[in-house]
C-alpha cells in the first residue's frame, strides 16, 4: 500500500504541481521543479506572507538582495567556520551520512548496517563557485545558505533610506543553497530551496517580548495557511544544539508523514551579526536613539521555508477518506485555481460560448480554469483533486436569466448565483 507521502508525490506529479528535476535526463537526485499548479500554490503562499508581514506592516521593509555575496560576509557571519554538519563514511559501502543520524549514533551504517564507520569530521555545507573567468582563491564566492545576511549587510542602507525607528524589521523571500549530506523526503530537505525570512531589530531589553510576539505571529500564520496547530510541536533547543549565532531558538516541528520534523524556526540572534559585520567591514552598524546614544540592536529572526510550507499545506489539505474521491482541502486563497467554469454540455456551442465569456471576465482578476471534458461529475472530482474551491456551471437557464450554479468544494452544496455577482462572491471567498 502506498504511504501518504507517496500518494502526495504521485498526485503532485500527475496533476502538474511538482515534477522530478531534470527528468528527461534521468533526473538529478533530490531536485524538484514546480509545475503550472505548484507554482501558483507556492506563489500564493509567498504573496500571502509578503502581504501579511511586509506590505501591511509599517514597521517592516522588504528587500531583494543578491544571491552571491562578498566572501567576507560568510567569514564575518561565522558560516565559513561553523556552518557544517558532522559527516561519517561507511568503510564497507562507502556511503556518506550525517553522523547525527539515529542509526549512525548506534554505531551502524544506515545503508548497509556495517559497524565499520570512519570517525566524524565537519563538512561545510556552503556551495562554492568562482566569480568571473579566472579560477583562483581570490575569486571564490558562495551561494548563500540563508537569505538573512542580505538583511544584515543592508541594515544601514535601509535605516538611512527609510529613517526606520526601532523596533523594525527587514524581510525578504529568496533562494538559499545548502550542500546537504542527506537530502530527501520529497521537497522537505533539498539542496536548493526558498526561504521567507525576517530580521526584526529591537532594543536588547525588549528581545524576549518581541520573541514572544513573533512566536504568536508564526502560529497565527500557520492557522491562516491551513496548517492544523495540533500537528505543530514547539521545541526549545537546548544549549549546544542551537546555531552558532543564537541565544535562544524554538523550532516549530510538524507531523510530516515521515515523522516529526522542523517546519519553521524562531531565533534570538542577539547583536551577533551586526557586531561582527561592523568589525569586519569597518562600517558602523550601530543604531542611534533619540538621545544620540549608539548601540547594536538585537535581532529576533522568524524564518519560514517556502517549500516546507508547500509540503505541510499539502499534507494537511490532502483528504482521501474516500479513496475514489481525493480532495485537496486547500484554503481558497491558496488554491491554484479559485474557480473552474464548465458548460453543462460540451456539444452545445451556446453553453460553451457563455462559459468562455464568464471565464474571460473572471480571469483578469482571478486564477480560473475552463473545463469541458467528460461529464460534470468527473469535472467536479478532477477540480476537487487539485483543490479548486468553486465550480461554476453554465446551463440552459443561464441563457435566459444570467444565473449559474456555484458548487462548493467542501460542502458539495450548489447555489444559484447571478453572473454579475460572481466576482464579488469569489473575492469574499479568498479574503
Ligand atoms: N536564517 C536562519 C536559518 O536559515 P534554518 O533553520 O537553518 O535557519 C530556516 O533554516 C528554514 O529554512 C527552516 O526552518 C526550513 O523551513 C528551511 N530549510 C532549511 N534547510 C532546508 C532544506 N535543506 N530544504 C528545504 N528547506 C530548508
Amino acid at each position: 500500500m502506498e504511504s501518504k507521502i507517496e500518494k502526495i508525490v504521485s498526485l503532485t506529479k500527475r496533476r502538474g504541481f511538482i515534477f522530478p528535476g531534470s527528468e528527461i535526463y534521468g533526473g538529478l537526485a533530490n531536485s524538484w521543479d514546480y509545475g503550472p499548479l505548484g507554482v501558483e500554490l507556492k506563489n500564493n503562499i509567498k504573496k500571502l506572507w509578503w502581504d501579511r508581514f511586509v506590505k501591511s506592516r509599517s514597521d517592516v521593509f522588504g528587500i531583494d538582495s543578491a544571491l552571491l555575496m562578498n566572501a567576507k560576509v560568510w567569514e564575518a557571519s561565522g558560516h565559513l567556520k561553523e556552518f557544517s554538519d558532522p559527516l561519517s563514511e561507511c568503510k564497507k559501502c562507502h556511503n556518506r551520512f550525517r553522523a547525527d543520524d539515529e542509526d549512525f549514533k548506534n554505531g551502524k551504517c544506515p545503508n548497509c548496517g556495517s559497524k565499520e564507520v570512519t570517525s566524524e569530521k565537519q563538512f561545510n555545507m556552503m556551495f562554492k563557485t568562482t566569480l568571473g573567468p579566472v579560477e583562483s582563491d581570490e575569486n571564490i564566492v558562495y551561494f548563500r545558505p540563508e537569505t538573512a545576511q542580505g538583511m544584515f549587510v543592508n541594515f544601514k542602507n535601509v535605516m538611512d533610506t527609510t529613517r526606520a525607528k526601532l523596533p523594525f524589521g527587514i524581510a525578504q523571500i529568496g533562494k538559499a543553497f545548502r550542500n546537504e549530506i542527506t537530502p530527501g523526503n520529497f521537497i522537505f530537505r533539498t539542496r536548493e530551496f526558498e526561504q521567507m525570512e525576517m530580521e526584526y531589530f529591537v532594543r536588547p531589553e525588549e528581545a524576549e517580548e518581541k520573541f514572544e510576539m513573533w512566536r504568536d505571529e508564526m502560529k497565527s500564520w500557520m492557522e491562516d495557511v491551513g496548517i492544523n496547530l495540533k500537528h505543530i510541536h514547539e521545541l526549545e533547543l537546548p544549549d549546544g544544539e542551537r546555531a552558532h549565532y543564537s541565544a535562544r531558538t524554538i523550532d516549530f516541528e510538524y507531523d510530516f508523514p515521515f515523522g516529526k520534523k522542523e517546519l519553521y524556526g524562531l531565533a534570538n540572534r542577539t547583536d551577533f551579526d551586526l557586531k561582527n559585520h561592523s568589525k569586519a567591514s569597518g562600517v558602523d552598524l550601530k543604531y542611534k536613539n533619540e538621545d544620540s546614544e549608539a548601540f547594536y540592536p538585537f535581532v529576533i529572526e522568524p524564518t519560514w521555508g517556502v517549500d516546507r510550507s508547500v509540503l505541510a499545506v499539502l499534507c494537511d489539505a490532502y483528504d482521501d477518506s474516500d479513496p475514489k474521491h481525493i480532495v485537496l482541502r486547500l484554503k481558497p486563497k491558496l488554491a491554484p485555481y479559485t474557480a473552474a467554469v464548465f458548460p453543462l454540455l460540451a456539444n452545445k456551442p451556446e453553453l460553451v460560448e457563455k462559459a468562455r465569456e464568464i471565464y474571460d471576465d473572471l480571469r483578469g482578476e482571478f486564477s480560473v480554469a475552463l473545463d469541458d471534458r467528460g461529464n460534470i461529475g468527473k469535472r467536479y472530482f478532477s477540480q476537487d483533486e487539485i483543490g479548486t474551491p468553486y465550480c461554476i456551471t453554465v446551463d440552459f437557464d443561464t441563457l435566459n436569466d444570467d444565473t449559474v450554479t456555484v458548487r462548493d468544494r467542501d460542502t458539495g452544496e450548489q447555489e444559484r448565483r447571478k453572473i454579475d455577482e460572481l466576482a464579488d462572491f469569489l473575492r469574499k471567498g479568498i479574503s
